[in-house]
């Protein structure tokens, strides 16, 4: 009768801890599991935000499954429904294709799973959070240091009769970002096309973000237009330096205004050389921390706050329904004259990297 009564009592607390094992969501470690999806660690960014975000979430005490999908959209679904497998409560993920990683997530969220789409969107009402920068503006800036070194507004070499010639490259046309960013530089450019001082010759998206690819992409315009191109409005820093690897080829390198953004290093070594015109400054410092809050938040069953409702059909200008939450941080534009300021002495990039090949005497002090 009593060792009955014992049996019962040792199964009945074998079953409890069991559960509660199961409501933390690691059987092994004990601890709440995160997923990280990247799309690819070929962008410098990516592969720092990994490691941000990993250190960050194992401080407060998650353990941390991180995946890389070198690119391939059903690499990157297959990921995160192993990483959902695997027991994961909450995933951060960086879609290489914001309609196609939809179909995985939302998998992930019907398991309960609370998703945040970092810097890309997802194309889902499912997702509990999308948080980036402002990417519209990112655009703008591109276009406005573009401009700016034409002598637009006020040039007197660009006129009707002459108007620049500018070929407008894109990003990578399965991210959503790429949009957005088209979107902020036709903003500043449509009133010079309207006006007839500036017109676009070739328009093209390069897929992935691909630098090689830029690169072939540039080199093809180049011949198609006999070289004759005045400015190049480019998406971002990779593909900005593979396009001016082509324009280098053809002796234009640096007579060419061109943008980009992330200010990585090489492309803040380009700009302090005079070959790239402006990147933009996006603080992957302030945007890791934040997506960390955001889950720690979201994993403890609170509201985020300050966030905004947008409809996926005004962030995609596509016919899709719903709504999300999202957060877009601020950025800088970047150009030779405040380089230092912001890049090196943030400490963003390293000194060396930026003043690589500049010699001694034309470099500002170590800070
Ligand atoms: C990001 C950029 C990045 C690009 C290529 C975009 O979604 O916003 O910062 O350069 O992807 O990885």
């Amino acid at each position: 009768m009593k060792s009955n009564r014992m049996i019962i009592a040792v199964f009945s607390l074998m079953v409890i801890g069991s559960m509660l094992l199961a409501a933390c969501g690691a059987a092994g470690s004990g601890k709440t599991k995160v997923g990280l999806s990247f799309s690819d660690f070929a962008v410098e960014r990516w592969k720092n935000e990994e490691v941000l975000m990993r250190k960050l979430l194992e401080e407060k005490g998650y353990e941390v499954i991180s995946q890389e999908a070198n690119h391939d959209v059903k690499l990157q679904n297959d990921q995160i429904d192993n990483m959902v497998a695997q027991g994961v409560k909450g995933l951060i993920v960086i879609a290489e294709d914001g309609a196609a990683a939809a179909t995985a997530v939302d998998k992930a969220a019907a398991a309960g799973v609370k998703v945040l789409a970092y810097d890309r969107l997802i194309k889902t009402k499912n997702i509990a959070a999308y948080l980036s920068f402002d990417n519209v503006e990112v655009g703008r800036q591109e276009a406005l240091g573009v401009m700016t070194a034409l002598g637009l507004p006020g040039s007197t070499t660009w006129t009707k009769d002459n108007p620049a010639k500018i070929f407008m490259s894109g990003g990578s046309p399965t991210d959503n970002n790429a949009v957005l960013v088209r979107q902020g530089q036709m903003e500043v450019i449509q009133p010079y096309i309207d006006e007839g001082v500036i017109t676009i010759v070739a328009d093209q998206w390069v897929p992935n973000w691909d630098e090689a690819e830029a690169q072939k992409i540039m080199e093809n315009v180049l011949t198609a237009q006999q070289n004759k191109i005045d400015a190049v409005i480019a998406s971002n820093d990779g593909t900005a330096l593979g396009e001016l690897e082509a324009l280098g080829g053809q002796g234009l390198a640096g007579k060419v205004p061109i943008s980009g953004q992330d200010a990585t290093a090489a492309s803040c070594n380009s700009i302090v050389k005079g070959e790239q015109t402006v990147t933009v400054y996006k603080d992957i410092r302030l945007l890791s921390p934040k997506a960390v809050e955001m889950m720690d938040t979201l994993l403890k069953g609170q509201t985020i706050s300050g966030l905004q409702e947008y409809s996926l059909k005004v962030l995609t200008g596509e016919d899709l329904e719903g709504n999300i939450q999202a957060l877009f941080l601020p950025v800088q534009q970047v150009t030779k004259d405040n380089v230092y300021e912001l890049i090196v002495k943030s400490g963003f990039q390293p000194y060396e990297d930026v003043y690589r090949d500049i010699p001694e005497d034309q470099r500002p002090p170590k800070p």
